[in-house]
């Protein structure tokens, strides 16, 4: 199963060519976030420097790891590419489909039942195309891939937002959308904005009930969740080293809270312990012979603004424990400050109803050890809890053991629930009502990373905060939003006042880890002989069929929707109940477009049929144009297609027929999407003329015959008066590019090219 130590070596083996070239054509000392990237160019040895936040750069990431979700479409989509093995090291983990509700054995069974179907696709595409497959139960992607994996300098993207998690071990690893994760599946370049720098510098040390989580959500206070956009943040000093590599793990995984493209740290001791820790020694024995290439030079940790776009110092000895929410992540509360007023100013419910542990975020040994601490003080003082408890661990590794060291009995004895080594909650899997949009007004405290509205149960009066493990257990058996462990007291069984003392806890098992059946399944070293069988009624799973290429004449095009505003991924292809269509395009097809606003009516999900005259539902009519045969477009406002880089959002207009999406200017992810799906994305040359277009217009592009880099496209609109509009339009399509657009996608040209 292992992680692949000669890959592994090669990476640090071309170390010193590459970063020492990379420093003499930026001309200045590296952070180590231009290390790992410089090591990872595509074009390998690097001839100039790059422009951060500026230029667009290929990389060759080292791994690619894909959850149940996500990787549905991203497998029918490699599946297309012609390819008898994934290119790069992947794998495949199944975590997001699992409810939580009445514990681990029961709610596991549940899901392999309800969706048997989709892990089944799952496991015989990783044993056909060399892919490795966690099954359900196995543990939340990133902790698999922090146990497994990751390892120091290297660079892997995956097809979720909290890949950034790796960061923890010293990786550079991004979250990316499936058709990314594709191309570097099929063995081609990923590309990515050189992203800025943000340094984070922490002095002192963790100390008392504060833990890796505060660190993160201070940063997520001064930052806010827009300030990572676009950056890497690397954090050193002192307090860093002296954190667990789990613990920087936390702080990693909700960089993604602050919009950051990662996070990471450099290689240090608490790296080299947990590598061995978890029998990786060899990858530890190889990094500690170029553990100059696994952290900044020695010039920029000195002095850092001389080096990053921003740098932000904390002292992690002055750091108390923070509650962070509701509804945002960013909205920081330190314990013992003002929350009782807070809550009574916002009327935040103060009573506390449920404490959650675990997720991606924090579902480490570490992280349970200590949150257990606590609670077993609850037992020890006779207090009882206030609030209910769930757990999730982490990993199948991380629960035996923690059960072998009689970890999760502490929880069991004050009656939590110990759910499936999965998301469950912290991705709404978690059936806590019957009627979510009706259930009453109420507090929870969970130590993931996300507290939007609805996002843990599907109830819009659920008010989540954000806060370490160990602060979850205190507020949990306290069962108020304002108890502060360090001086407030509670009232035992018999009536006695007790408190409850800072936690302890174990960095690394004392006795290492174990664990019986780590839900690994490695796959065939030939996989040609495995059939992929889709049952042609299935509702959660379709194939895919190749696109045609729209061709060189789109002529007589009809309009099926003028977005007017803001139209985003979510807006394009919703998530929500659709999540259960994510490998079946034509039943997910039915939600593209419902969130945009018609511009003539400004209602959603409500266009004219031009072939009658009447208004339906956008899919509905596009489904009409396409039996008609007749081939459409969607024009839209600024920044079309921002949000998730989900590649429904294109693969789903392109699956109803529409040929060509104009817009004032493009999210740049959701326009190579486009391309990638061998569809027009193209842009007004004179923003005006978006106003040009009406609701009866016909479109012929008249001269796509001659499409070509750098030069703009003309489009004729004929009005319903018979009056015509000439416009010109502009692309960024390259030579590559327009070959996806010939070919029908980028997916047919790596077919024709293997063939
Ligand atoms: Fe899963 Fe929540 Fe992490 S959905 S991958 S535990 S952010």
């Amino acid at each position: 199963m292992a992680f692949d130590i000669e890959m592994i070596k090669s990476v640090y083996a071309r170390m010193a060519d590459r970063i020492d070239s990379a420093r003499k054509v930026v001309g200045k000392p590296l952070t180590l976030s231009e290390k790992i990237l410089y090591n990872h160019l595509w074009e390998g040895i690097p001839r100039s420097g790059f422009k951060r936040g500026k230029d667009y750069v290929d990389f060759g990431p080292d791994r690619i790891a894909c959850q149940d979700a996500t990787a549905q479409m991203a497998l029918l989509q490699f599946m297309q590419a012609g390819k008898e093995k994934v290119a790069v090291p992947t794998t495949v983990h199944c975590d997001h489909l699992i409810q939580a509700k009445e514990g681990a054995a029961i709610d596991l069974k549940h899901a392999n039942d309800v969706s048997s179907e989709v892990f089944n696709f799952l496991e015989s595409v990783s044993n056909k195309y060399g892919i490795g497959f966690w099954k359900p139960g196995a543990g939340i992607i990133h902790q698999v891939v922090l146990e497994n994996y990751a390892f120091p300098g290297g660079m892997m993207i995956g097809t979720d937002s909290h890949t950034v998690n790796a960061g923890g071990l010293g990786m550079l690893a991004i979250g990316v959308g499936g058709a990314d994760a594709v191309d570097v599946m099929a063995g081609m370049a990923w590309e990515l904005k050189f992203p800025k720098l943000i340094g984070v510098k922490l002095t002192g040390k963790l100390s008392g009930w504060t833990a890796p989580k505060d660190v993160i959500l201070k940063v997520a206070e001064i930052l806010t969740v827009k300030g990572g956009t676009g950056a890497i943040v690397e954090y050193f000093g002192p307090g860093a080293t002296a954190m667990s590599c789990t613990g920087k793990g936390t702080i990693c995984n909700m960089g993604a809270e602050i919009g950051a493209t990662t996070s990471t740290f450099g290689y240090d001791a608490s790296m080299e312990r947990y590598l061995r820790s978890t029998e990786r020694a060899d990858i530890a024995e190889a990094a500690n012979e170029v553990k100059e290439y696994l952290t900044a030079d020695a010039e920029v940790y000195e002095n850092p603004d001389a080096y990053f776009d921003q740098v932000i110092e904390i002292n992690l000895s002055e750091l108390g424990p923070l509650l962070n929410g509701p509804f945002t992540p960013d909205l920081s509360t330190e314990v013992g400050s003002d929350m009782t007023q807070k809550a009574k100013d916002n009327d935040w419910p103060i009573k506390v109803e449920w404490g959650l542990i675990g997720s991606c975020t924090n579902s480490s040994y570490e992280d349970l050890s200590r949150a257990a601490s606590i609670a077993q003080q609850a037992l020890d003082k006779g207090l009882k809890t206030k609030a209910e408890f769930g757990i999730n661990p982490g990993s199948e590794q991380v629960r035996y053991t923690a059960e072998r060291d009689g970890i999760l009995q502490v929880f069991e004895k004050l009656d939590a629930k110990i759910f499936t080594n999965a998301c469950g909650p912290c991705i709404g899997q978690w059936a806590r009502y019957n009627d979510p949009k009706n259930a009453p007004k109420n507090s929870i405290v969970h130590s993931f990373n996300r507290n939007f509205a609805k996002r843990a149960d599907g109830n819009p009066n659920t008010h989540a905060f954000v806060a370490s493990p160990e602060l979850t257990a205190a507020i949990a058996i306290a069962g108020r939003l304002d108890f502060n462990p360090l001086t407030d007291s509670l009232i035992n069984e018999n009536g006695e006042k007790v408190m409850l003392e800072e936690p302890s806890g174990w960095e690394l098992p004392p006795k290492g880890f174990e664990v019986k059946e780590n839900g690994y399944l490695e796959p065939l070293e030939d996989g040609s002989g495995v059939n992929v069988a889709v049952n042609e009624t299935s509702q959660r799973l379709q194939m895919l069929t190749p696109f045609v290429p729209l061709g060189e004449a789109i002529m007589g095009a009809k309009l099926l929707i003028k977005a007017y505003g803001k139209c985003t991924t979510d807006h394009i292809s919703m998530a929500g109940p659709w999540l259960r269509f994510r490998g079946h395009l034509d039943n997910i097809a039915n939600n593209t477009l419902i969130g945009a606003v018609n511009a003539f009516n400004k209602k959603t999900n409500f266009v004219k049929n031009q072939l009658d005259g009447s208004y339906g539902g956008v899919p509905d009519v596009q489904r009409k144009y396409k039996e008609a045969g007749i081939k459409t477009i969607v024009v839209g406002d600024h920044n079309y297609g921002e949000g998730s880089s989900r590649e429904h959002a294109a693969m789903q207009p392109r699956h109803l027929g529409v040929a060509a999406v104009i817009v004032k200017s493009f999210a740049r992810i959701h326009e190579t999407n486009l391309k990638k799906q061998g569809m027009l994305g193209l842009t007004f040359a004179n923003e005006g003329d978006y106003d040009l277009i009406q609701e009866d217009d016909i479109f012929n592009f008249v001269d796509l015959d001659k499409f070509s880099p750098g030069k703009q496209l003309t489009l004729e609109i004929i009005h319903s008066d018979k009056s015509v509009d000439m416009i010109k339009l502009n692309h960024t399509y390259n030579h590559g590019q327009i070959e996806w657009y010939k070919e029908g996608s980028a997916l047919n040209l790596i077919k024709k090219e293997n063939a």
